[in-house]
């Protein structure tokens, strides 16, 4: 029967009356423990499971809505029920506003106590319940925020703000295991946000523990024996958690949660509430990392390609990496978002891939070129989109190295196709990828100016540029006055 697991606490200092009703209680089917005084109650209250305390207001040295105050401070989920010899309206009022659940007078009527037990008890658990229903509505929302954040910073920062407020912590820490193993301190928020507080031997021994057992750990204060090698927590702290952040393969890292003294202790619930929302942030902080990852090897393939192209020419040295700076600062100046800048960064770096199939003989030659040997060179968008277009991540470049020599007015190569009708990314590429050749030195030329290559971008809008995009280009070099490339 679920009464027998609620323990209930009779404070009377009138021993004869704390034992009339504890026989009461106890046929009821409650488990019972008695207290002459506040004092002796709170010791109690301090070493056991207490679920209900019925006190009376009356009692020499602490009074009972003195003890009730504590309670309420240091353990607000226990029901406290008074009773009264002196029923006076200003002590059922206060006592109730100090959040007593209810009020008895004496002489009891002892099937009145019994109804006002279990109502106690049902108001609790419709507390709990309503309690709990929150958190999950609110759980949802915190799991879906922490899926969409892409950020690796922003979704640590994330991840343990929800996890302060949503257990009410007064203070956290987060710490990801690194590759040789250990654990490095990552972010501290709340109340304590030095590095030392957390890595103090008291606190730090606990993470440990769990990032070498893999299990989560609560720890009280003043709590004797502790698991081996973890020491017990500083004054200033009353509860500790430490969880694992676990993926389905591995622990990255741990998060610790406090609560100053005077503060409830964490609950059940609210470590299994911790271990949901750990559970998908350790999944959406591992997506996010492989995604950087992935972008990184993504970055150094491009960026290998743009090489050994430049390695064939070394006129043409930086080329690359300039025309893909460029196109950044266009591309932003443009208000494109952050996944347009990226696809044409790349495009920047790769536009020219296609003259690793150009003889060497053609790219260094320093007089000018014969129709045939420019017929040649025209080639390099079309095989370069061709190399690409093999490669899954690249693919989506493909437009853009092929059309990056169309002209606006649809005399460029390698189709001829104009206006609107030529890729955007390709527009803007002609503009940087222009800029950046007219303003280095080549085999048959040396470095034109840049107010003159300017002028050039400027008489061109129209004919070879898109003038939309020429504008923007001599808009965003000329305010911000000399962008060095
Ligand atoms: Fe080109």
């Amino acid at each position: 029967m679920e009464l027998e697991s609620k323990h209930i606490l009779v404070v009377d200092d009138e021993i004869s009356i704390a034992e009339i009703l504890s026989q009461f209680l106890r046929k009821k089917g409650y488990k019972i423990t008695t207290a002459s005084s506040g004092d002796a109650a709170l010791g109690i209250i301090h070493a056991t499971d207490i679920d209900l305390v019925i006190s009376d207001i009356k009692m020499p040295g602490m009074s009972g809505v003195d003890l009730l105050k504590v309670i309420k401070l240091e353990r607000p989920e226990i029901q406290v029920l008074m009773t009264t010899g002196f029923p006076t309206l200003d002590t059922a009022i206060e006592a109730l506003k100090l959040g007593a659940v209810d009020y008895l007078t004496k002489p009891f009527h002892l099937e009145e106590i019994g109804e006002k037990v279990k109502r106690a008890f049902s108001n609790r658990k419709m507390e709990e319940e309503n309690l709990l229903f929150s958190r999950l509505v609110s759980l949802h929302e915190v799991t879906k925020i922490l899926s969409l954040t892409r950020e690796l910073d922003d979704l640590h920062k994330k991840f343990l703000d929800f996890c302060i407020k949503m257990v009410k912590a007064d203070g956290g820490a987060l710490f990801f295991t690194t590759a040789d193993g250990k654990l490095s301190p990552a972010l501290f928020q709340g109340v304590w946000t030095q590095r030392t507080f957390w890595l103090n031997r008291h606190i730090y021994s606990s993470s440990l523990w769990v990032a070498n057992s893999e299990e989560p750990l609560v720890i009280e204060q003043g709590q004797s024996p502790l698991p081996g090698g973890v020491h017990p927590i500083p004054p200033e702290v009353s509860s500790l958690i430490a969880l694992p952040l676990k993926t389905p393969s591995r622990t990255i890292g741990v998060l610790n949660l406090a609560r100053l003294p005077g503060k409830e202790r964490f609950s059940s619930l609210d470590l299994e509430i911790i271990n949901v929302l750990s559970s998908q942030a350790s999944i959406s902080i591992e997506n996010v990392r492989l995604y950087y990852n992935i972008h990184d090897n993504y970055l150094k393939t491009i960026r290998a390609f743009a090489l050994a192209v430049e390695a064939k020419d070394e006129y043409t040295h930086g080329h690359s990496e300039n025309v893909m700076k460029y196109t950044v600062i266009l591309a932003k100046h443009m208000g494109l978002s952050d996944a347009e800048i990226e696809h044409v960064k790349y495009a920047g770096l790769l536009h020219d891939i296609g003259k690793i199939g150009i003889s060497e003989a053609i790219l260094n030659k320093a007089a000018k070129l014969t129709d045939g040997e420019f017929s040649e060179i025209k080639k390099h968008p079309e095989l370069g989109a061709r190399i690409i277009s093999d490669v899954p991540f690249l693919k989506s470049l493909v437009p853009m190295v092929l059309h990056h020599h169309e002209f606006y007015n649809g005399l460029g190569y390698p189709n001829g196709i104009s206006g609107e009708v030529i890729p955007f990314g390709a527009r803007i590429l002609s503009v940087s990828d222009a800029f950046e050749a007219m303003t280095s030195n080549r085999p048959y030329r040396k470095s034109l100016p840049r107010e003159v290559a300017f002028k050039i971008l400027f008489d061109e809008k129209g004919k070879q540029f898109d003038p939309q995009i020429v504008d923007a280009f001599l808009d965003v070099m000329q305010k911000e006055g000399n962008i060095g490339v």
